[in-house]
């Protein structure tokens, strides 16, 4: 297990600088080299994240000596000869085959999300919810258990509830944060203990320590979907979990332009998982994955000015006389500050927020008045995004639901991208004046 990181005042703005730079002292070790592909030019220090998101994963040399990966578009790859065929089955030789098993595109950017999320590996999916469905469909089995913290991506607990029950699998929900509840839940058939931290839309930051404490003792895999944190702000393994989920979708691939989806973990676990994928086809196509390296090239500075603008707006609607209670783990007011502050570099760009004694039309209102962001799902792009969740994800849900999911008619969510801050607040200003 690797050191954990502490943030320092993360109430502060200034304070979300990653405690995950280069250890100057630290050699490079042979799978580092492997890990940051290309940066053995620096042999006597691993590298900062920034020079990470620029050069890990990439062949320093590519072909014609392009900078740039170039987009591999083959479905197959040949063989000069059933001799060089001989190599690659024995496993004297590794390389691409079929495009279903791999592409060279999806080699160098899974090796860069490794690298970032410090890990042994990880597999690059065609969207989050494929990359949770295949690590999902791998690991359990009919009689098999799972438990839940119930604020989970709802798509996420509908293809539990509705799907893998039909495969004789059992999905537990508890209490977000109730560890006790969450051990009392495991029997021995349970295989996986799954959350998401931050969860969405309330922003709740699970104890990672204590969730993988849960799991080791009981011998069950963990999972947490760190979408809305980053590997900027998080590393979930260096708390013992054992999978990392992200939805590439959002901040990793962060232009709002392509689909993706992550799991992250050691190579052991994993080989079944990557197995799986290869069967069901759930790939990302090469064109995609160049978008994906490409975003992820400047994932430093975005997540920078996003944590930046998160913790700015979050204060600014926190102080507004007509925001009535704001959701953002930056904030001393939210539940689970403390756990936040202690154990993320940062809070992300996501926020939610309820407006005072309005009801869903005058909440729309403002949603409407808004002209910066712009009204759509998702999140973690460049573009500020705004939306009220009862009228966009949890719409088509009865009103018993969205109460049990905490989903107010009032309630606001934000996605905050990159631009100014100051435009931004003027902009949510004058959008709660009106
Ligand atoms: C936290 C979280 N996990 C997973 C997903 C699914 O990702 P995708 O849309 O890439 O399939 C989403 C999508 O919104 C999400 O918010």
């Amino acid at each position: 297990m690797q050191t954990k990181h502490t943030a320092g005042d993360a109430t502060s703005p200034s304070s979300t600088k990653p405690s995950n730079q280069g250890d100057s002292s630290v050699p490079a070790d042979a799978s580092a080299v492997i890990s940051t592909g290309g940066l053995e030019a620096m042999p006597t220090r691993r590298a900062d994240l920034s020079t990470q998101c620029v050069h890990a994963g990439e062949r320093r040399q590519k072909d014609s000596g392009s900078i740039t990966t170039p987009i591999y578009t083959a479905a197959t790859f040949t063989f000069e000869s059933t001799d060089d065929l001989m190599r690659f089955v024995n496993g004297d030789e590794q390389r691409e085959e079929y495009g279903r098993y791999g592409n060279p595109n999806e080699r160098s950017v899974e090796a860069k999300i490794a690298a970032l999320e410090k890990c042994e590996e990880a597999i690059v999916y065609g969207s989050g919810m494929s990359a949770i469905v295949g690590l999902l469909m791998t690991k359990l089995s009919a009689g098999d258990e799972i438990v839940f913290f119930d604020q989970c991506y709802h798509r996420s607990r509908e293809f539990c509830a509705k799907h893998l029950s039909r495969f004789g699998v059992v999905t537990r929900q508890v209490t977000t944060g109730d560890y006790d509840a969450m051990e009392a839940a495991i029997n021995r058939n349970t295989k996986m203990l799954v959350s998401e931290s931050p969860t969405n839309p309330h922003l709740s930051v699970i104890d990672l320590e204590k969730f993988a404490a849960v799991g080791k003792a009981n011998e069950v895999e963990t999972l947490i979907d760190a979408t809305l944190a980053t590997p900027y702000n998080m590393n979930p393994t260096e708390y013992g979990i054992d999978y990392v989920l992200h939805s590439a979708t959002k901040y990793l691939g962060g232009h709002n332009d392509l689909l993706a989806g992550v799991i992250c973990g050691r190579s052991e676990q994993l080989e079944a998982v990557r197995s799986m994928r290869g069967i069901l086809g759930n790939i990302s196509s090469p064109h995609n994955l160049y978008l994906l390296e490409r975003g992820l090239k400047t994932f430093e500075l975005r997540m920078q000015r996003q944590n930046e603008n998160g913790l700015r707006i979050a204060e600014f609607l926190e102080s507004h006389p007509r925001v009535e209670r704001v959701y953002y783990p930056g904030l001393k007011s939210h539940p689970t500050h403390a756990i936040a502050a202690a154990q993320m570099r940062g809070f992300g760009g996501l926020i939610t927020f309820t407006i005072r004694d309005a009801d869903w039309k005058q909440t729309a209102n403002v949603v409407d008045a808004a002209r910066i962001p712009r009204i759509a799902p998702s999140l973690g792009g460049v573009e500020s995004l705004i939306e009220q969740p009862l009228v966009m994800s949890y719409f088509h849900c009865t009103p018993e639901d969205r109460v049990r999911f905490g989903i107010a008619d009032n309630m606001i969510r934000m996605s905050c991208g990159i631009e100014n801050g100051d435009d931004l607040i003027a902009d949510l200003e004058q959008a709660l004046s009106v």
